[in-house]
């Protein structure tokens, strides 16, 4: 027998997972070491070096999988590179990139992930996510996926076509949407499907916090490489939470958490959301560093005509409350642990943090060859925050059909961007970013 290059025996670990997910065979972590001929190292990527990326890198680092970090991409060579210091200190055994494995601007993502490795951890801005998740479909990796998933219809769809593709070569896909991770949640959520409030008769869901960091067009000078000018892209990119195609707004960057919590308690999407909102003090009332809401309020109607109620905000000195309720026909729970009334209930297991919690399960889960997949829910809720927005955008309502096919696209030609090109939302001559104004909004055109 010819002996295997690293690169086979690795894919071969890989289809041994796939038999697995088929059914076909129960395949121990055992089976899976002699497979990839002596080595069950699992080698993985970060696509997006910033908190969270580096973050996810660590809790994959906290496991008990034989892991090791091998590439990273980020926008940004500093922010690459500040990464791989912070946790070559920490666990200086678990990583290995060297330079010409940091890959830098909007297409690095493409070097990191055909670099010989299991997972791709993708912790980008939401509207880079489809593309990147994509190619890694494309090319057999596992992948964790941090949420949102997108920030358009266009994206979602994309998505969910890459998710296919993920189905049918039987990956791991883990989406960071943690609370579907945490024992307490878990739990609680399971005797309210199992009918311990009775019906489900509404939801009340809440991501109401202080406001978000915001980093100035100086920032750049540290990030960019010798001899580059400061771009708008580059501006935009590193300060991807207040442009509206780059996060998606509020409601898909942080609200997106509650709402997967309501959308999981009731069993379904809903079929259609109206709202309200606006920008009253983001920034100070500053248009030229900010383009987003600082605050949201919907009404999402599931099918049966049960109506889920959410509060978004960013606003100092006001009521902070990240929450969620469900009220039932025979009382009222809150999903991270208490039901109240009859069958009251208070989760008195340990409490576990998702961000860590949803790594060991997935590494468990690579480690004995067993095979999940939260794509689809991790693009539904998505969409779920999107219509949200977008009935808050144009204050009228709009149903999820007509929205998942005829949603308008915020970053036409994405593939082709670079740090160079104009970024499709410009400052106008005043040097202020354009905003939606409801009732002018269209969210199909
Ligand atoms: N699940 C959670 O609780 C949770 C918590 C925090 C963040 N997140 C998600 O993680 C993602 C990143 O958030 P963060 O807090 O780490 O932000 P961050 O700004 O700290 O990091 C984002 C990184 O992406 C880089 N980047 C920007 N454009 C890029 C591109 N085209 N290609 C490669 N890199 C690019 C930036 O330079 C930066 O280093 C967001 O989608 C956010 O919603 C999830």
């Amino acid at each position: 027998m010819t002996k295997k290059t690293e690169k086979e025996s690795r894919r071969g670990f890989l289809k041994t997972t796939t038999a697995a997910a088929a059914g076909v065979a129960a395949v121990s972590s055992i089976a899976r070491t002699a497979n990839a001929q002596g080595s069950d190292e699992i080698r993985f990527a970060v696509i997006g070096c910033g908190g969270r990326g580096t973050g996810a890198a660590a809790n994959i680092m906290n496991t008990k999988g034989n892991v090791k970090l091998v590439a990273v991409a980020d926008a940004f060579g500093t922010k690459a590179k500040n990464a791989i210091r912070q946790l070559s200190k920490k666990y200086p055994d678990k990583v290995d990139v060297p330079e010409d494995r940091i890959f830098t601007g909007i297409d690095g993502f493409k070097g990191a992930i055909d670099v010989d490795c299991d997972l791709v951890v993708i912790a980008t801005p939401p509207a880079f996510k489809p593309m990147q998740f994509e190619y890694a479909a494309d090319k057999g990796r596992h992948i964790f996926c941090e949420k949102p998933v997108a920030s358009d219809a266009v994206g979602v769809r994309r998505f969910m076509d890459a998710v296919e593709v993920t189905k049918k070569k039987n990956l791991l896909v883990g989406i960071g949407l943690q609370r579907r991770h945490e024992p307490q949640y878990m739990e609680t959520v399971n005797r309210i499907h199992q009918g311990a409030i009775g019906d489900v008769i509404a939801l009340r869901v809440y991501w109401n916090g202080g406001g978000i960091w915001h980093r100035g067009r100086n920032a750049l000078n540290n990030l960019l490489p010798a001899g580059m000018e400061p771009t708008e892209m580059a501006y935009q990119c590193n300060n991807w939470y207040h442009f509206n195609w780059l996060c998606g707004d509020q409601i898909c960057e942080q609200h997106i958490h509650n709402l997967d919590v309501g959308c999981w308690v009731k069993g379904e999407y809903p079929v259609e959301c109206n709202g309200m909102g606006g920008r009253e003090r983001r920034m100070d009332g500053d248009a030229t560093k900010s383009q987003i809401f600082d605050h949201t309020f919907c009404e999402y109607t599931f099918s049966d005509g049960t109506k889920m109620w959410s509060q978004g905000r960013h606003l100092g000195n006001s009521w902070t409350n990240v929450s969620e309720y469900v009220h039932g026909s025979k009382s009222t729970a809150d999903p991270s642990g208490k039901i109240f009334g009859p069958n009251a209930y208070n989760f008195t297991g340990q409490r576990k943090g998702g961000h860590q919690q949803e790594q060991h399960d997935l590494i468990e889960a690579l480690m004995e060859g067993r095979i999940y997949n939260e794509g689809e829910y991790g693009a539904k809720s998505t969409f779920t925050a999107i219509l949200g927005r977008e009935a808050c955008y144009s204050a009228k309502v709009i149903k999820w059909d007509d929205l998942w096919k005829k949603g308008k696209e915020l970053a036409p030609g994405i593939d082709s961007y670079t740090l160079e090109t104009d970024p499709p939302t410009m400052p106008g001559p005043d040097g202020a970013y354009p905003h939606p104004v409801p009732g002018k909004y269209n969210p199909f055109a």
